[in-house]
Parts: C-alpha cells; structure tokens; sequence
C-alpha cells in the first residue's frame, strides 16, 4: 500500500494527493481514496486504479482544503471494494486514516470494540484505528493523545497516518513500513515513498521505527514513543522527476529494459579500477567475510541470490540462497561467522526484512543489496550495497535485476578476492552488450510466432540456471500465461510429461564448454518430442542445428553472459504481453513492493 498527506497552502491538496497517489501506484493498485479535512471532513474512495477516483472526483468540490491525506491498497484484509478502501473514519467522522502494514492484534480490539457497540463498515485490520481514536476522543483526550493512545494498543507493522476535523495537523506513526517527509516550502508532504511528492520537494526526513511526527504548515516535530522531542536530520535526495516519466516508451517496463546499458553503467561507476583489473566498493571497507554466506530474497532477487550465490561457490566460499519466506520456517542454521545479505530492489520487502532480523539477532553480520537508498533494508543491515539502478516503476523488475547481476559479480570478486581480471573484463563489457541485444533482437518476431502457445518453459545451468527461472517469471508475470523454469538437467526428471508441439522450450547456451553441451543434450531430448526450440546462443556451439528460432547474444564471459542473455528473454516476455493486451506495467493480482509477510 502506499501513503501520501499534504498539508499548506501553496498548493491544492487534493491535486497533491492525487498526483502523490498515482506515483504511489506501483505499491497496490486495488483502490484509492482521500480525506480532506477543515471544518468538514471529507472522504472519498474508490475501488480500482487512482483513475477511477480521479474520475469519481470530477465535478465535485474538493479544491481548497488545507490538509489532505490518501492511500492506494494492495489489500491484505477484506478483497478490493470501496468500502475497504481508505481512509477509513470512526463513526461520527471526526478523524481519517490511512495504514500501510498489518495490524496482528486487530481482531482482539475489533471484538472489544464491537462489545463496546462500535460498528465496522469495512473487513480491514485498519478500521479498528480510527474507532480506537474515536473512543479516545470521547474520553476527553486532544487529537494528538487520542492518536498515540491509539497507535500504543496495536501490534504488527504499520505506517499511519490521520487527519482531524477542524485540525490543520497530519500526526503519523511509523513501525516496520517506510514513511517519508517532505519539507517544502509551501507546505509539507508525507509519504511511503519519495517519488510521490518529489516533484515538490527534494528535502525528506525519514521516519525511524517508533517515532511520531506531528505535521503542520508551521512545521514538522517528531517524537519518540514516550514524546520527547527527536532531533531530525533533513537530507537533500538526488531524484530526477523526469527520470520517473515514460520517456515516449508505451510502457515503463519497455523504457526500463532499454535504460539498462545507463544503468548498468550507473552501477559499475567508480567501482571497476581498470588498471588493476580490481573491483574497490568503498562503502563496503569494513566487510570482513569469515564464515559461510546466506542470501535471503524474494521474487526475481531471488534469481538473483541464486546467481550471488553461485558466483561465490565458484571462489569456493560456501554460500546459499533462500527463498526469505522460506528462511525462518526451515531453521536454517546461522550465526556470528555468518554474512547474510538481503537482495531487494525496494527494500521494504516484508518476508526479506524478517529473514534478516532474525539473522541479525542471531548475531549474523548482514548486507542489504537494495536500489532504494535509505529504505528499511539499508538502514536496518549493518552494511549497504547500493545496486544504482534508478526508479522502477514497472511492477515486473527488470532493469534492477540485471543491476543486483552486476553488483552481486562485484561483490563476488570482493568477498572472494584472487584473481579477477576475466570477471572484471566482463562485467565492462556488458552495458555494450545489452545494447547491442537491444538494438538487434529478433524477440518480437519470436514473439508473434508462439503468442498463442499453450506453455513456455525456459531451460539453462548453472549462471544460467537463475535466468531461466527469471525468464519464466517475467512471463507469467505479465502474460498470465503458464510458464515454467528448470535446470535443464530435470527436465528429463518429470517437467518433459509437459512438453509438446505448443510449448516453445528456451534454451539458455552460451559459451561451448560442458555446460553448452550439456544443456545440447536436453534441447535434444525436447527437440525429439516435437516442441519448437528457441536458443538464445552466442553462436559458440552448434545448438542452432536443434533450435526453431534463435536469439542472438554477443559473445560474454559466462558470468556477464547472464545478464546479457536475460535481456531477450525480458524482451520476449514484453512481446507476448503487448500482443495479448495485457496491462503490462501493472499486472493483475500483483504489487511492486510487497510490505506484509
Ligand atoms: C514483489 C514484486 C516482485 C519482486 C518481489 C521482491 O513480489 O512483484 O517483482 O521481485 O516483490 O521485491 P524486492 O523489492 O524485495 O526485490
């Protein structure tokens, strides 16, 4: 879910929260809604993209309050409805409030205030908020006391906000989800996340877990659990509000794809000594690894773990990686000798968060690979790499996973020292490469052909592995079609029941060394049962005499050859969803940065 508030007068609030929320868009597309409040309060809420408040709201009066607060959802209790939208208000609507989290005690205070005679409208965890504030302010208490009172008596995570009728003050709280400030200087702005008020301010606060801020045109005072006042630093954040426009792309996920030779560059600056053949990353000068190391991650970082920790295995560091939600459930073993890194691009991912924590508390030394400077997974880790990738506000990640490729080969080196001139070499060369793949591939043609196909599987070892795991998640993704990724080694073991004259099978087969071979054998075994094979090859071995259609990629080392194979891959995906029609930027069912477990 996402937040926005907006107090001043230099502005109108509901354009602010309007535009706030749509840059909010990529954490939860389920439904949306505003309150403004002065001598009224009003609230308005639909279900569905921001569009449809937007379209709701046309015609009706809402310009002129000074203070406003909104929320997009990405629902967790209650399906999408205008009723569980938020803001959500007690019942004589004397206050408003947005949450982003979940509230785990929720259902021991809905029964006692359903006892009490309060009655809900909506099923969310957030509506017992508003109530509890609602009965503070009956006992007596001002607006703000009755906020705390109410923030003290729930459990879990959340970042919350409220709004008072008659009140030109936002109070917000924050535990475990991210909440910004703006500083502005026609008013102040509040928010999950920095692109939805950048293009007012570029001076943010961030929220700690457990601080309150009281917002007011005056000012902004932040607090502590007891109330004693917090000294804030404010920091200036470099964010280009161009850089969060479309660019004449019809997608942000095909801009995306195409900015990856700028940001692997971005990504590679300063931390390749070209001379020396050395990877240096500065910000990790204090990292020393002396034990195993574990990856924790979700989604497509999860690819990318599995890439990090076979990059280590082959420095003979014993690594591994984990699904995050996975991690706490199999008890895996960790310690003080133990590096556990977090890869993820937001870095509020809620299941990567808790992996982490625990193997912090465990006393593990931890590492966040994230994009978003300052998020929870960069503040909370002991040590930060930043993988430089710029926003993405495709929900499918793309250019950020070939960035977390190339910041994990660094690290790699870094962690695993000797000799790293070959990888070094490659890894300059890959933002070229993925021009050039940019700039010849034949996905789109490959795309027409097998738009209507039944299944796609995606095979590939080792460095290779990942990608086909990632090239068919990109597909289901945004195709909503069934696809499948396999070491190319298993598909003999069962997934080849599947195959047939309508599942293309991709084969991942770079260089010309076993693994090529290998990987050969099962295009072989596929191709024997009549399924159409495409390759994605660099032309080094004779896999083109098996395939149907071929995409091709320059030559690489075989580290750098994952990420620039990937990219037709991403391509291919792209294709079959702009065929199909589908709503390729935000896919049904999903959300960019998913904050609850
Ligand atoms: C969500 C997104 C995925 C993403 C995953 C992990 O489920 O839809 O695209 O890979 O979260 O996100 P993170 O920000 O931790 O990399």
């Amino acid at each position: 879910c996402g937040i926005i508030g907006y107090v001043g007068d230099g502005h109108d609030t509901a354009d602010v929260l309007l535009d706030g929320l749509s840059g909010l868009e990529y954490r939860g597309y389920d439904s949306a809604g505003i309150a403004l409040a002065n001598a009224t309060l009003d609230v308005f809420k639909r279900e569905g993209e921001v569009s449809a408040l937007e379209s709701a709201l046309e015609g009706a009066d809402v310009h002129g309050g000074a203070v406003g607060i909104g929320h997009t959802r990405w629902s967790t209790h209650g399906p999408p409805s205008d009723a569980n939208a938020h803001p959500h208000t007690d019942e004589r609507n004397r206050v408003a409030v947005v949450h982003n989290g979940i509230i785990e005690n929720y259902q021991e205070i809905r029964d006692e205030l359903t006892a009490a005679g309060v009655t809900f409208v909506s099923e969310t965890d957030t509506e017992v908020v508003p109530h509890l504030i609602g009965q503070a302010l009956d006992a007596g208490y001002d607006p703000e006391e009755a906020f705390r009172r109410a923030v003290d008596r729930i459990e879990g995570s959340y970042a919350i906000a409220a709004v008072f009728v008659g009140s030109e003050t936002i109070y917000a709280a924050r535990e475990s989800s991210p909440l910004v400030l703006g500083v502005g200087d026609e008013g102040h702005y509040l928010a999950s996340d920095v692109p939805a008020f950048v293009e007012y301010t570029d001076r943010v606060i961030y929220l700690d877990d457990g601080e309150f801020a009281r917002i007011e045109e005056g000012g902004i005072v932040v607090t502590d659990r007891e109330g004693l006042v917090v000294e804030t630093s404010i920091e200036t954040i470099e964010w280009d509000p161009e850089e969060t426009g479309k660019s004449g792309y019809d997608h942000y996920m095909q801009k995306e794809i195409y900015e990856q030779p700028t940001s692997l560059r971005q990504c590679l600056r300063g931390r390749v000594d070209e001379l020396e053949g050395e990877i240096v990353l500065e910000e990790l000068a204090d990292l020393a690894v002396e034990g195993p190391v574990q990856f924790v991650a979700c989604g497509t970082s999860y690819h990318a773990a599995l890439y990090g920790s076979a990059l280590l295995q082959e420095r003979g560091i014993p690594a591994q990686a984990f699904l995050a939600s996975e991690y706490a459930s199999e008890r895996i073993p960790v310690g003080e000798d133990h590096l556990v890194v977090g890869v993820t691009q937001s870095g509020e991912t809620a299941d990567t968060m808790r992996a982490l924590r625990e193997a912090s508390a465990a006393g593990a030394e931890t590492l966040a690979v994230t994009n978003v400077v300052a998020s929870s997974a960069a503040r909370e880790c002991d040590h930060a790499l930043y993988i430089r990738a710029g926003p993405e506000i495709g929900v499918a990640a793309t250019k950020t996973f070939a960035s977390q490729q190339v910041a994990l080969t660094a690290l790699a080196c870094v962690i695993g020292g000797g000799d790293s001139r070959e990888v070094v070499r490659g890894l300059r060369s890959v933002p070229d490469k993925v021009q050039t793949v940019l700039d010849e591939s034949t996905a789109r043609e490959v795309a027409a052909e097998f738009v209507d196909a039944d299944a796609y599987f995606f095979i590939g070892r080792h460095y290779q592995y990942p990608v086909a795991l990632e090239g068919a998640l990109k597909m289901k993704e945004i195709t909503y079609k069934h696809a499948e990724g396999f070491a190319a080694g298993e598909l003999k073991h069962g997934p080849l029941a599947l195959v047939t004259e309508r599942t293309p099978v991709f084969a991942l087969v770079t260089g010309d060394g076993e693994i090529a071979r290998k990987t050969i054998g099962n295009v072989k075994e596929v191709e024997a049962r009549g399924a159409p094979v495409v390759a994605v090859t660099d032309g080094q071995s004779d896999v083109e005499q098996y395939a149907d259609h071929v995409l091709r990629v320059p030559t690489s080392t075989p580290v750098a050859a994952a990420t620039v194979a990937n990219v037709q891959l991403q391509l291919v995906a792209y294709w079959v969803a702009n065929m199909l029609g589908r709503s390729i930027d935000k896919p049904r069912n999903l959300a960019k940065s998913v904050t609850v477990e």
